[in-house]
């Protein structure tokens, strides 16, 4: 399948939707962005990198961090993971204090905040710096060794962080947060304040496609592991939207409210979209759209 064509077919698809949606505004410094950018990337196992639109630009990855630090604490081989945090798809907001409540502080799954929070906070306990381990990472496997934490929607998402404060110290008060809360939450704001562009995110998240396999042929997760992470991406990675991602666009994927989204074909690409315009669940409307025509002309749907 020649690829590049084939993006620049899609990108040509969307153009009535790009500005659809709302810009994320919770946090002050992503409400700046134009809604009406869109880019796509795509990672091939073969090596191959091809994009559109403004597939070099910049954005914050957000919840997108998520699938990556999931994929660092059962790379370290640390299952007790399991314990703390389920693997159901919540069906609620992806910030949501009802649920965790209700399930006496065991978040749903990893993708919601509380449960990502869960898995930040491991990941501190098994690395000491969560964030440097991430950044790590990411710019080895994209290749980008520039890769920056954005500061100023850290502060500014850190400014406005009273919901995820509250679900912090609500698993804390079940016993489930090793750290302290204010080292959980700093540490969770800037992983997600990570700016990466879709060239970047395609290129670091082609490992889920390579069965675990990163970029210099090293395993960073058995093959199980690689498709219990994609499972987890298809069942809980648009949230309340899953089931409808699942139905058009038939790939694993993770959202993130600066309106990426990271999907996963198994065994042949990782592709990454951009478009900030949002929907009232929180995922990028141009974006979706993209991953289901992509699907739909390659036939690369996991159905
Ligand atoms: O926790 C938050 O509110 C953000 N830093 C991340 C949320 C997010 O991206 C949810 N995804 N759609």
């Amino acid at each position: 399948m020649e690829m590049s064509p084939l993006l620049e077919r899609i990108t040509d698809a969307i153009a009535p939707l790009r500005g659809s949606g709302e810009v994320a505004d919770y946090i002050p410094a992503l409400a700046r962005v134009a809604p009406d950018r869109f880019g796509i990337g795509v990672a091939e196992v073969d090596g191959g990198v091809h994009g559109a639109g403004d597939w070099e630009t910049p954005f914050s990855m957000q919840s997108i961090s998520k699938v990556f630090t999931l994929a660092m604490v059962l790379a370290e081989g640390d299952d007790t993971l399991w314990r703390r945090v389920g693997r159901e798809p919540s069906g609620n907001p992806f910030n949501s204090l009802v649920q965790l409540e209700h399930e006496r502080g065991i978040p749903r799954n990893p993708f919601i905040n509380a449960g990502a929070l869960a898995v930040t906070d491991q990941l501190i306990s098994l690395t000491g710096d969560a964030v440097a381990a991430l950044l790590e990472f990411l710019r080895t496997e994209s290749a980008n060794p520039a890769l920056p934490v954005d500061d100023e929607v850290a502060i500014s998402e850190r400014a406005n962080a009273d919901r995820n404060l509250a679900l912090a110290h609500f698993m804390a008060s079940y016993g489930n947060m090793r750290n302290p809360v204010d080292e959980v939450i700093d540490q969770y704001v800037r992983q997600c304040s990570i700016a990466m562009s879709c060239r970047d995110l395609a290129q670091a998240g082609l490992f889920l496609a390579r069965h675990g396999v990163r970029r210099d042929g090293t395993g960073h997760l058995s093959r199980s592991q690689a498709k219990r992470i994609n499972a987890i991406m298809l069942t809980c990675g648009t949230y309340d939207a899953a089931g409808e991602f699942a139905y058009h666009v038939g790939i694993p994927g993770k959202s993130g409210v600066g309106g990426g989204i990271l999907a996963i074909v198994p065994g042949r690409c990782a592709v990454a979209v951009w478009s900030p315009g949002l929907d009232r669940r929180g995922n990028s409307v141009a974006g979706v759209a993209a991953l289901d025509h992509f699907t739909t002309l390659t036939g690369w749907s996991v159905f």
